[in-house]
């Protein structure tokens, strides 16, 4: 299997958890995987050969290096837009397209991308965080167009797109005083709640929307 994205701290829980299960597990990230090179994709798919059980897209952009998510319009910014959507939107994208054809064929696979609740438009009630929010749900709308083509060149695959809930890692961090208390899993947590929803999954789950828990998340 192949995790994307995991230098991250549910990227690499997730890959832990899966080597501890057996799994020989290829670890992708940065300078591996470089946006400025969209071929990268290419290389590291090719590097985790065809075959693959699993593959899991745990990258993602919240905040860096001073910007973070908007909290309203006026906060709206060209080049951090770009650079959100280029994570988490194009990045899942480009993976996709490298990875989803290297999946194995005649038995259950499954590509998973960790999207989050935030990207719900049905469930956006409290507003802000503009980019961040957009990303996801075009990351969303990415994973059910998907799905519709997996599901004619590979009838046993699946792809959804999973919200891990809170979990304490750097992307968190900042925001993690409006997560009640009690509600903040550690990393190793959010690994065993995702692996247990991708392990339920079904060919009739595929390009759909997930919590940790496994309930369905409203578009
Ligand atoms: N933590 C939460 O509470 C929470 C809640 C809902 C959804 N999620 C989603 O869960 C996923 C994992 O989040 P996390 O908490 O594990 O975040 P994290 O610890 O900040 O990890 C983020 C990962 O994304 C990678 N990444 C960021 N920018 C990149 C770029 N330009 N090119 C390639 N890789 C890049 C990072 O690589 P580097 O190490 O190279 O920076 C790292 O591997 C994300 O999609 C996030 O949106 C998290």
């Amino acid at each position: 299997m192949a995790i994307i994205g995991a230098s991250g701290g549910i990227g690499s829980a997730l890959a832990d958890l899966a080597e501890a299960r057996g799994a020989e597990v290829l670890r992708v990230s940065r300078p591996g995987i470089d946006l400025d090179r969209p071929e990268s994709l290419e290389e590291a798919a090719a590097a985790a050969g065809d075959g693959l059980s699993h593959v899991i897209v745990a990258a993602g952009l919240l905040h860096r290096d001073g910007h973070g998510p908007e909290r309203g319009w006026h906060e709206l910014d060209h080049d951090w837009m770009v650079e959100t959507f280029r994570v988490n939107s194009v990045l899942p994208a480009l993976a996709a397209r490298a990875f989803l054809p290297r999946l194995r064929r005649g038995e259950r696979a499954v590509f998973a991308a960790l999207s989050a609740r935030v990207g719900s438009i049905a469930d956006n009630r409290l507003g802000g965080w503009h980019s961040y929010r957009a990303s996801k749900a075009a990351l969303n709308q990415l994973v059910r167009t998907l799905a519709v083509e997996l599901a004619r060149r590979n009838p046993q695959a699946i792809i959804a797109a999973l919200h891990p809930g809170p979990v304490d890692t750097g992307m968190s961090k900042p925001f993690q005083r409006n997560v009640p208390a009690g509600q903040l899993f550690t990393p190793a947590v959010a690994a065993g709640h995702l692996w247990r929803v991708i392990d339920g999954l079904d060919r009739s789950d595929s390009g759909g929307f997930f919590a940790w828990d496994g309930a369905p998340i409203p578009w």
